[in-house]
């Protein structure tokens, strides 16, 4: 291969920019140009991609966000973004692509490789986790510290005020954000939306904590299981307790990425690289108890199974 592109997709993810080093860094080492494309499928869609020269990822190891941007470009799924998309793959003539991103810019590398037949690769990033095939995504472990160090805060006035609080995590329609931090900060609930919750219950365990003694309660909600401003609206028609609630929003997608997303992201970057330049295509790259693995491109919805196993974890702790 003499000249492969490289793309994020999707949010934003701390360690995008790890991963995109690592890719042209290995590409570089095997003597093959990269083409670096900006605002990820609109991008593609407009041909807005520029060859990466020297130094063009120095100096970006510790930064957030992705230098090349990205966009979410829902039109690709339609057969008009794709003649679009297939037009400018014609134009800039590569022989390969790594798509750095979550589930959906993984469906759409499944469309470019097997319909429009470039050989494509995934690395998988998103502070969602919501990837099969990786036992972290690059990106949520840079979250998880930010959503962790939030609820830490939080607790201090909580405590002082003896309030509840109700902190909304990201994490789409997946849990596995909302659970860590639940285990990490030690709240006294989480909601997900893979398990079912019940209010009233969860209503009469809070009154008995602070029967026992507790001066707070901290509840974590994942987005894709309810609003925090439902569940608090919910929360003081059943309770005579003072609440507050966060949403910690965008906050989780930002910063400079934690060690471990540094070297998650350079380690699949650099694995995903070398898979393209072996012949591999149209999978994604993932690291499973800590050996490199490669699986389908297109298997990619929440993970269900992990998630069903760290919430009986976590309900261990809470008992
Ligand atoms: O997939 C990453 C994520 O941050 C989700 O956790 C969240 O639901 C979504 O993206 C937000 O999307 P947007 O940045 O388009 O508002």
């Amino acid at each position: 291969m003499k000249r492969i592109g490289v793309m994020s997709g999707g949010g934003d993810a701390a360690g995008m920019n790890a991963a995109l080093r690592a890719v042209v860094r290995t590409a570089w080492s095997k003597g093959a140009e990269v083409v670096g494309v900006n605002r990820g499928w609109l991008g593609l869609s407009e041909g807005d991609a520029e060859v990466l020269g020297s130094g063009a990822v120095s100096g970006i190891i510790d930064r957030g966000g992705t230098i090349l941007r990205t966009f979410r470009y829902p039109e690709f799924q339609e057969a008009a973004g794709q003649e679009k998309v297939r037009a400018q793959l014609q134009k800039l003539r590569l022989e390969g692509l790594v798509i750095i991103g979550g589930d959906g810019s993984f469906r759409g590398g499944h469309v470019l490789d097997h319909e429009l037949g470039l050989p494509v690769i995934g690395v998988p990033a998103t502070i969602d986790n919501d990837i099969p095939g990786t036992d972290h995504s690059i990106g949520f472990d840079t979250a998880l510290n930010i959503a962790i160090d939030a609820v830490d805060k939080i607790r201090d006035t909580a405590t002082s005020h003896g309030r509840i609080f109700v902190v909304e995590v990201m994490g789409r329609s997946c849990g596995l954000l909302a659970i860590q931090c639940g285990i990490g900060c030690g709240a006294e609930e989480v909601l997900v939306p893979e398990i079912p919750y019940d209010l009233d219950e969860i209503c009469r365990r809070i009154e008995k904590g602070y029967n026992r003694g507790k001066r707070h309660a901290i509840m974590i909600v994942a987005e894709g299981a309810a609003r925090a401003s439902y569940i608090t609206y919910e929360m003081k028609n059943r309770l005579q307790r003072p609440i507050r609630m966060m949403v910690l929003g965008h906050l989780q997608r930002g910063g400079s990425p934690s060690a471990f997303d540094r070297i998650l992201a350079t380690r699949l970057g650099n694995y995903a690289t070398e898979q393209l330049f072996e012949g591999a295509r149209g999978v994604m790259v993932g690291l499973v108890a800590n050996k490199f693995k490669t699986g389908p491109l297109r298997k990619t919805s929440c993970a269900l199974d992990k998630v069903v196993a760290q919430y009986a974890a976590l309900q261990r702790l809470l008992a």
